[in-house]
């Protein structure tokens, strides 16, 4: 059943050709008036820099310093050294519901299929799949999710489109990387869907790849789009993939605003390890989401970049030159020059709520220093005057500790599990269910 396709929203300013050379090479832009030192200028600094320290050494002092000249300067940073500009939003945009249908998880849920038109070819198209608990008074708090394999993956249900793009060969069921009937429902056992409906939440997820495949030779979707047809700006060691990946979680937010089953106050942005790297630098830069999960998201994401544990930035930007813009290459031999740490990332979400959760046996992801790093931006939280992290000692394994900021440590290895879900509804119930 095809319900009418409908127009949510059509937003921000027009991808000019002046905005996607601007994207491409750092123009000012008005998010962007910032002139920063080149690297070899940079001062090493062995420790996480202070989020409430300006790049020229004055001390942040109030919440509307920080709001009004810390915030944007931070973000300036990591856009200008690491992640590469965060792409505007479009200026057409339209979700078309393809499908609607009440009788989902024996008649508990409704199973929403969405495609969100982003612009023309090959702008993106992106698929969200969206299930809302139909026992409820008000609108559904909901978990926003980027996936590794396709949304098919998640549930065994021939309305789910199998995904239309290039998908890893890790993904079962993956023939000449495209989906295949036999990866229908393949990774169901993770994802408890059940379990979150009945507790309350509504579950939208979306693929990576409709936004752009994870590959460092080819750019299918945004960076694509962005270059319009000149190579030369869709250079795979000054892409910015993680920030393609924000963007796509900012487009799926732009929907769920607007969807009346949801509720708008209550969007968590969550992600699996590189998923969960670009679900934080999302929340970083967008209000919208009132909570970040990057779930042993690691280095360029959770882990410090100064980390001595696990993996360093030299290794993530030979083995996936396309995350990252050019610049952050720049600091392979000396991450103690970077201006910021990924304290500064968890920092810009204050006083919003942000969960580390990590497992024992994943030292990659560097479990001890995701920790520090949350210690290291609780002050933003106790300047905002909202409580952080609370605590200043790791947790027993399989703990939940914070409160704003929160952390969870598991036996165990690197992996999204349906255990892992139930912090994720521990950690969400205690941010809302407390209002
Ligand atoms: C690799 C990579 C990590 C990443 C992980 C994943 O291990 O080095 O940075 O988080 O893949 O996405 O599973």
């Amino acid at each position: 059943m095809e319900s009418a396709a409908h127009k949510a929203s059509i937003l921000g300013a027009s991808v000019s050709s002046v905005a996607l050379t601007c994207f491409l090479f750092g123009c000012a832009t008005p998010s962007q008036q910032h002139v920063f030192p080149d690297v070899s200028a940079l001062p090493s600094r062995p420790a996480m820099p202070d989020p409430l320290v300006m790049l020229n050494g004055e001390p942040v002092r109030s919440a509307t310093q920080w709001a009004k000249e810390r915030r944007p300067e931070l973000r300036a940073l990591f856009e200008h050294y690491m992640y590469g500009r965060i792409p505007p939003a479009p200026a057409h945009f339209q979700a078309r519901v393809m499908g609607q249908y009440a009788g989902f998880l024996d008649g508990k849920a409704t199973l929403k299929l969405i495609t969100l038109e982003t612009g023309p070819a090959p702008s993106p198209q992106i698929d969200l799949l969206l299930v809302i608990p139909n026992q409820r008074r008000a609108p559904a708090p909901v978990f926003l999710v980027m996936n590794f394999c396709g949304n098919h993956a998640l549930v065994d249900d021939p309305r789910v489109p199998l995904t239309r793009g290039w998908v890893p060969s890790s993904c079962t069921g993956c023939t000449n990387n495209s989906a295949t009937e036999a990866s229908r429902g393949a990774q169901t056992a993770d994802w408890p869907l059940s379990e979150i409906v009945q507790r309350g939440y509504a579950l939208a997820a979306f693929y990576s790849g409709d936004v752009d495949s994870d590959r460092a030779d080819v750019s299918d979707g945004l960076y694509a789009f962005l270059a319009n047809g000149d190579s030369s700006r869709n250079v795979p060691a000054n892409r910015g993939t993680l920030a393609a990946w924000a963007w796509g979680f900012q487009r799926c937010v732009d929907y769920l605003v607007e969807d009346p089953d949801i509720d708008a106050q209550r969007i968590a942005a969550v992600g699996h390890s590189r998923n969960g790297k670009a679900a934080l630098l999302a929340a970083a830069f967008d209000d919208r989401i009132a909570i970040a999960f990057p779930h042993q998201a690691g280095c360029g994401g959770s882990a410090p970049s100064r980390g001595k544990t696990g993996e360093s930035v030299k290794v993530i930007n030979d083995h996936f030159p396309h995350w990252f813009n050019a610049a952050f290459k720049q600091f392979n031999a000396a991450p103690t020059k970077l201006p910021f740490d990924q304290n500064c990332l968890a920092a810009l979400c204050a006083p919003r709520a942000v969960l580390f959760s990590a497992a024992q046996d994943d030292q990659w992801a560097n479990p001890a220093g995701q920790f520090d790093v949350l210690q290291a931006a609780d002050a933003v939280y106790q300047l905002l005057g909202v409580p952080g992290l609370d605590t200043a000692q790791v947790p027993p394994l399989r703990q939940l500790v914070g409160n704003r900021l929160g952390y969870y440590i598991r036996e165990g290895k690197h992996s999204m599990t349906a255990d892992d879900w139930r912090v994720f509804m521990d950690f969400a119930d205690r941010q809302w269910l407390k209002r």
